[in-house]
């Protein structure tokens, strides 16, 4: 099978593509990626000569490269994405182009190529926020906070759309937040681990007790697989850990891992629009297609830390580049 993936520079896609070629030997990856500040190849140099993977930088809303590229192959699994709300809500214009226009041209080029198998991921965010009770399921109303989510939220329908009116063969997955290696250090979980290894407090927004439901990103990799190949088209599956922390409970759970003190932590002013809660019910995916998570939170964070320490030029090359600046110029100094 010949995959093409699309953002497999980034934080899931990289660690789907080591996945793919370490699960199946007969397996070909295209990587199609256009290398934003966030799209890493490092996070791929160990399978850069596999003759099974190639690279290709580009613009998922090129319509002819993206036409090319879906034609030579036989399913599209589609990362590619802006995707921290910070950076939504300071400019969504980003993301509309890449999350909304960039979907539809690759929906386009899979319907114009004999209805490719399409799959897309997408985020638990479409929902909006929990009150303090309830999980969000397949049949949950799309309810999108934040610039992020409503551009996800869009191109979501425009996916179901493309199922309902042309029969294009595809699946959702929903997911909830990942962690693990390789993400870039502006998410919560990396940019606390790589501050406090630089010395630096970690700048918790609001009251610090705003809930999600954490996934090992690699959980997450097993879950879009098992959609792909087992999957039903046209459908949607939520996935998720289980795992629902406050930010306050995953800063102590990191400041213990690392030795630091509560000290460290900078409350800070809230993120406009901040979504209080999600949280997953994967009734469906576990029922019907037999996946749940098999990392637990506590061990996997620990060794989600134990990596960023052990692969600081990975980051300090990172933050000493266009991040800093990106923020600097934003926020002033973190
Ligand atoms: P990421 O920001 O780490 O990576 C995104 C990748 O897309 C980067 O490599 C970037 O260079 C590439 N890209 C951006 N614009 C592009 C364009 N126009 N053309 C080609 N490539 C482009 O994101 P991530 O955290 O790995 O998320 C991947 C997908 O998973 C996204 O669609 C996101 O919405 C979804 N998702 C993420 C999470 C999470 O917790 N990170 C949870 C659920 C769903
Ligand atoms: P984030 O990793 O940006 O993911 P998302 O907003 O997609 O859920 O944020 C996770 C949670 O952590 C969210 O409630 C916002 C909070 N947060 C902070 O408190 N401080 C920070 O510096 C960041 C980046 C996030």
């Amino acid at each position: 099978m010949k995959l093409l993936v699309t953002g497999g520079a980034g934080f899931i896609g990289s660690n789907f593509i080591h996945y793919i070629l370490e699960k199946y030997s007969d397996y070909r990856v295209v990587n199609l990626d256009l290398l934003t500040y966030c799209g890493n190849l490092e996070n791929l140099k160990d399978v850069e000569n596999d003759p099974r993977y190639k690279f290709v930088k580009g613009d998922i809303c090129d319509v002819d490269l993206v036409n090319n590229l879906v034609k030579n192959c036989d399913a599209v699994i589609h990362f590619a994405a802006e995707s921290h709300v910070d950076r939504s809500i300071l400019d969504p214009g980003p993301f509309v182009r890449t999350n909304v226009l960039g979907t539809l041209a690759l929906l386009n080029a899979a319907r114009n190529n004999n209805n490719k198998r399409f799959h897309h991921v997408s985020t638990d965010e479409v929902f909006g926020s929990l009150g303090p009770t309830g999980y969000f399921n397949e049949n949950t109303p799309y309810d999108p906070g934040s610039p992020y989510s409503a551009s996800k939220a869009a191109s979501d329908h425009f996916v179901r759309a493309y199922f309902h009116t042309y029969k294009l063969p595809i699946t959702i997955t929903n997911c909830s937040n990942n962690y693990g290696e390789y993400e870039f250090p502006e998410k919560l979980i990396p940019l606390f681990v790589t501050n406090l290894l630089e010395g630096k407090n970690v700048p918790l927004y609001g009251d610090g007790l705003n809930v999600r439901d954490w996934l090992y990103v690699i959980d997450h990799c097993e879950a879009i697989d098992v959609v792909l190949h087992k999957g039903k088209i046209g459908e949607t599956y939520c996935v998720g850990g289980n795992e629902e922390k406050t930010n306050l409970e995953i800063t102590y759970k990191i400041l213990e891992i690392l030795g630091f003190g509560k000290d460290k932590i900078e409350f800070v002013a809230d993120r406009k629009g901040h979504d209080r809660r999600y949280a997953i019910d994967a009734t469906k995916i576990k029922k019907e297609l037999g996946w749940g998570p098999k990392y637990k939170f506590d061990s996997a964070l620990k060794q989600t830390v134990a990596w960023y320490k052990t692969h600081e030029a990975w980051w300090q090359r990172i933050k000493s580049g266009e991040y800093l600046k990106y923020y600097e110029a934003q926020y002033g100094k973190k």
